[in-house]
């Protein structure tokens, strides 16, 4: 584990899942038994990472703070930055770098969700990498809707397309960026895009000009779901729900992980099973604490 920092990027204006999200954050709603923001900060929780800033707008930072409060709960840190329009993923490293102080980050978007058996592996091995960056190349059917891997032919990544007419690839690469603590000064040479955005790809073209970029595939095993669409939404939501109840355990459960790593304890953690009371997840935590009869 390193001195490794986490960024929720959880702004932006939501239209797209208007009229849904004219009166509550995209990255709250519920994806079947938590809100969004639950599963991103499980990943980076599977990374080892115990202090996160968390970047809202300003309208909405009072109800994320209501749903994850100062993280004590899961012997996290969590601080509060506002930014006041959506002017871009990169200028994520703008805002939190007083909070990132020198270290290295990795930042995952407030609606992206990663699940899949060997995850913490992945995730702790971009971890032990302190120098450069590393990004994650997921296939997917429609490329031109991300971010985009071009690779020279020796397989070697050549550039980062955002939102390609023409796709050089079927890899999008996910919201999960592990950069190094030069992220932020390399982020203050970004200039704007035609759509007047700090482009994550221009960061990473950054990267990229120094060799200092690596592309990791994540592989069929692997599901990095979408929530893009109100269609999105509702199949990520039947997703967890069928592997959950399947299995009878959770997915994005920011107790069990605290607890498997020893953040929290069994007090704290039956306290979070009180908070929840008779509902499946309540239950589900009183029965990691070993409270049979649950
Ligand atoms: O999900 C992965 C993709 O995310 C990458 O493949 C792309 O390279 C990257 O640009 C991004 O694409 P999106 O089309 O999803 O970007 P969007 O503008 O929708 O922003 C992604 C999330 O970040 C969204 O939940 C809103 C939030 N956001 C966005 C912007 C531009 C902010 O919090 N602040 C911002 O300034």
């Amino acid at each position: 584990m390193t001195d490794r920092k986490g960024i929720i990027l959880a702004g932006g204006s939501g239209t797209r899942l208007y009229p849904i999200t004219l009166g509550v954050s995209k990255q709250l709603l519920p994806i079947y038994d938590k809100p969004m923001i639950f599963y991103a900060l499980s990943a980076l929780m599977l990374t080892g990472i115990r202090e996160i800033c968390v970047i809202t707008t300003p309208q909405d930072r009072a109800q994320f703070e209501r749903t994850l409060g100062d993280g004590r709960q899961w012997g996290l840190r969590l601080v509060y930055v506002e930014q006041p329009s959506p002017d871009g993923l990169a200028q994520a490293y703008l805002l939190a770098e007083d909070f990132l102080n020198g270290a290295p980050s990795a930042m995952v978007l407030g609606d992206n969700i990663f699940f899949g058996h060997g995850l913490p592996r992945i995730l702790r091995a971009a971890d032990m990498q302190t120098t450069g960056g590393t990004v994650f190349g997921y296939r997917v059917a429609d490329p031109e809707r991300y971010g985009v891997v071009d690779f020279a032919a020796d397989g070697t990544v050549r550039a980062i397309v955002e939102k390609p007419a023409v796709p050089p690839s079927p890899f999008a690469v996910t919201g999960l960026y592990f950069l190094d603590g030069t992220a932020p000064e390399r982020a203050r040479h970004v200039t704007p895009s035609a759509r007047g955005e700090l482009e994550i790809t221009s960061l990473l073209e950054s990267y990229l000009a120094d060799g200092a970029l690596s592309v990791t595939q994540m592989g069929r095993g692997f599901a990095w779901l979408d929530t893009g669409t109100h269609a999105s939404l509702l199949d990520a939501g039947n997703f967890v729900r069928t592997l959950s109840d399947r299995q009878s355990q959770q997915v994005g459960c920011p107790e069990e992980i605290a607890f498997e790593q020893g953040w929290i304890d069994r007090d704290a953690l039956l306290a979070q099973a009180a908070l929840f009371g008779k509902t499946q997840y309540g239950r589900y935590l009183k029965r990691l604490a070993g409270e049979t009869g649950t």
